[in-house]
């Protein structure tokens, strides 16, 4: 059986099958490298024994359950605690402090995890900043807003319950510091997992949270195409501080042309907001994010979705 790229015609068959996604499912793929998005898809076709993309729509059609598995292939969840654990060290040790020393001592900390799949990267972001500001300190001023496209994913970040395998990067010390042993499982601390907050989002179509001092995006913006990264990353340098930093994964780069972020630490994928203070950078910045009515509307949004978020009393 021919891979489906290969097939005559497969171009456009392919760009109708992600236009029906998007008016049938309401996710839209087509800012999504083409490149790994066919793959994934071919994957899923080949498991059906189904050689033309059109007759993949013909199934989808019939089969709606299909559009889950489909889903789970192509955005696929893997992740770790300290995943990278030289580039969460450097972070730690280097940038938490700085971000602490710029803040006064009851000021609320904001961070977001955007991509968290089934919540690993969160929770490690709650062990470091437990362990920087000490637990009182820690419940008291920090939220981490941790978001998903994948829905799954989410029930299981909330859940909080992992293996011992899934704990190996965890040292003794944090792992008891951190976790409930339940049975056979690891479940994150009641009390400090209440400073996360897992949510739906879609970093392609959502507003973003907004006033953030930490933003971690890993392993996630590399789904995308140039032009839908250089959108989400206008909107994440609208989203943080004047101050805010921005950690990406190892094998990310910053593919934007109007100079958001500078590298402070290029190796480790830890970048700093440039501040656009003329009215000129604001709109270019505002332009690249999408259009200006979206914006407009995005910004409402993101004032009236903050409000939501800090007046609800749990997760
Ligand atoms: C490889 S995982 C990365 C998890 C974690 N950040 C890490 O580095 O270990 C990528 C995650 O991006 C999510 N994702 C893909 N497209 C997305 C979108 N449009 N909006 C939000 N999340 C998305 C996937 O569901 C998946 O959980």
């Amino acid at each position: 059986m021919s891979a489906p790229q290969d097939e005559p015609g497969s171009t456009q068959e392919f760009e109708t099958l992600v236009e029906y996604l998007k008016n049938n499912r309401g996710f839209d793929f087509s800012g999504y490298k083409r490149s790994s998005l066919r793959r994934r898809v071919g994957k899923r076709m080949q498991s059906l024994l189904i050689e033309r993309y059109g007759d993949y729509l013909d199934y989808l059609e019939v089969h709606p359950e299909e559009f889950i598995q489909l889903f789970n292939t192509i955005l696929i969840n893997v992740t770790g605690f300290l995943r990278d654990t030289a580039s969460w060290e450097v972070l730690a040790d280097e940038f938490i402090p700085r971000l602490l020393t710029g803040k006064q001592p009851h000021e609320p900390i904001r961070v977001w995890s955007a991509g968290c799949a089934s919540g690993e990267e969160a929770y490690t972001l709650a062990m470091v900043l437990g362990e920087a500001l000490g637990h009182e300190s820690f419940r008291q001023r920090v939220k981490i807003y941790a978001t998903d496209a994948d829905e799954e994913a989410l029930v299981q970040a909330r859940q909080a319950s992992y293996s011992a395998r899934d704990l190996q990067p965890v040292s003794p010390e944090l792992r008891s510091k951190y976790f409930e042993e339940v049975g056979q499982r690891f479940v994150f601390r009641p009390d400090l997992r209440r400073a996360v907050i897992f949510g739906r989002h879609d970093l392609v179509q959502d507003a973003p949270i907004s006033r953030l001092d930490l933003l971690v995006c890993r392993n996630t913006l590399m789904y995308f195409n140039a032009e839908t990264q250089a959108r989400i990353l206008a909107r994440f340098h609208f989203a943080l501080n004047d101050t805010g930093v921005i950690f990406l994964g190892k094998a990310e780069m910053l593919l934007t042309r109007a100079n958001l972020f500078n590298p402070v630490h290029l190796k480790h994928r830890i970048f700093v907001k440039v501040s656009k203070h003329t009215l000129r950078d604001r709109l270019m910045i505002v332009a690249q994010a999408g259009n200006l009515e979206l914006n407009n509307h995005v910004v409402s949004h993101i004032r009236l979705r903050d409000a939501a978020f800090d007046g609800a009393p749990v997760a």
